[in-house]
């Protein structure tokens, strides 16, 4: 029996839709914060396995989800490549802004095999506790993890980073091809691993200008997809270039991902007419909705799956989950969509 999420990622109208939400392990879950409160840091908790595992699987376990997907962070495979790593609490990331050529070169894939070790033990241990939930590996995409990289830390623009991109063109795109490998690496090891589908979050593709967005999110995906595809064929791939707007229809088409991850301000059924019908859509109810619950939550979450009816969809939120979210929410959610 074919998982109802791989179902959909293959081009079929499941119906009613598979569901999963991003971040959908995390703080807003009492047995999230448990297991969090007994760790050092969030890097150790993402490079525990036992621990890593467990937190996969708590939303799984609580509201039956469509998917699991794999609990890391996309600023761990900079980690792997040798870049230090934090999470200061309550302020996000934190890294060392990388400026010269010299750290770009020192950046070394051939750490990642062991630094990712932990991580694919992860997803082998999740993998045999799935049942009929699909494992869902992913990555930052590399002009987002570029944007972390080279600013340090959260931005609104990533002013640092894209400047770079303008000014030093040549080490910009030095930064970009040795990530776009990398993530590569990863997702081709993840998948060896036993994640059945692959997500690349691409979270600030949205701030770039047209030539900019060709250059730096659809050529990248396009190779990471192509790439995945010879080696594993019958994996799809879920690309998500966040607030990518006029321009999704051309990244569909152009990185030849099988689902695509509508963010919040995305209006589906126009998203329907910009790509090809078997491409899966995924998304996209605001995480604020979900939050405040009730009838706005309930109308939101009608309005998608009317829009949705009769194509490949699979259920999800325009973007993570928020840690003020009530868990009452989520699974009132899951009840209206498997209702559907
Ligand atoms: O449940 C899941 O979705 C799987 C695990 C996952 C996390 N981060 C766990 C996490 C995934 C897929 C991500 C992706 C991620 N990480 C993105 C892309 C998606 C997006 O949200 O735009 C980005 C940009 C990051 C980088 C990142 N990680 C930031 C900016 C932060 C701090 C903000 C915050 O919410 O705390 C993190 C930390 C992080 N990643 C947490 C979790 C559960 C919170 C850490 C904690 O427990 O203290």
């Amino acid at each position: 029996m074919t998982k109802r999420l791989l179902q959909a990622l293959a081009g079929e109208a499941v119906w009613p839709p598979p569901i999963w939400l991003m971040r959908q392990a995390g703080r807003y879950l009492p047995e999230y914060r448990a297991v969090r409160a007994g760790v050092r840091d969030f890097v150790a908790l993402c490079t525990t396995p036992a621990l890593a595992a467990e937190v996969t699987l708590q939303p799984l376990r609580r509201f039956g989800m469509d998917a699991a997907i794999l609990f890391s962070d996309i600023l761990i495979l900079p980690w792997a490549l040798g870049r230090a790593l934090d999470f200061v609490e309550g302020e996000g990331p934190r890294l060392p802004p990388l400026t010269t050529a010299a750290e770009v070169d020192a950046l070394d894939p051939a750490r990642l095999p062991a630094a990712l070790a932990p991580v694919l033990e992860t997803i082998e241990r999740v993998r045999a506790g799935v049942g009929a939930a699909a494992l869902i590996g992913f990555a930052g995409a590399p002009f987002t993890v570029a944007c972390y990289m080279v600013e340090g830390q959260g931005s609104r623009d990533f002013a640092a980073a894209r400047l770079m991109a303008w000014r030093e063109p040549a080490l910009f795109g030095r930064l970009m091809a040795t990530l776009t490998e990398a993530t590569i690496a990863s997702l081709d090891a993840q998948i060896a691993a036993g994640a059945e589908a692959v997500m690349l979050f691409d979270s600030w593709a949205g701030l770039l200008p047209p030539g900019e967005f060709r250059r730096h999110v659809i050529a990248p995906a396009a190779r990471i997809v192509a790439a995945l595809r010879a080696r594993h064929p019958a994996v799809p791939v879920i690309g998500f270039p966040r607030l990518a707007g006029l321009l999704l229809g051309e990244y569909a088409a152009g990185s030849r991902v099988q689902g695509l991850g509508l963010d919040t301000a995305a209006e589906p059924a126009l998203a329907a007419r910009l790509v090809a019908a078997e491409v899966a859509l995924q998304g996209n109810l605001d995480p604020l909705a979900l939050l405040a619950g009730g009838a706005a939550l309930a109308a939101e979450t009608a309005a998608i799956l009317a829009a949705m009816r009769g194509r490949p969809f699979v259920f999800n939120l325009g973007h993570g989950i928020l840690p003020a979210t009530p868990p009452d929410h989520v699974a009132a959610l899951v009840a209206q969509v498997r209702g559907a």
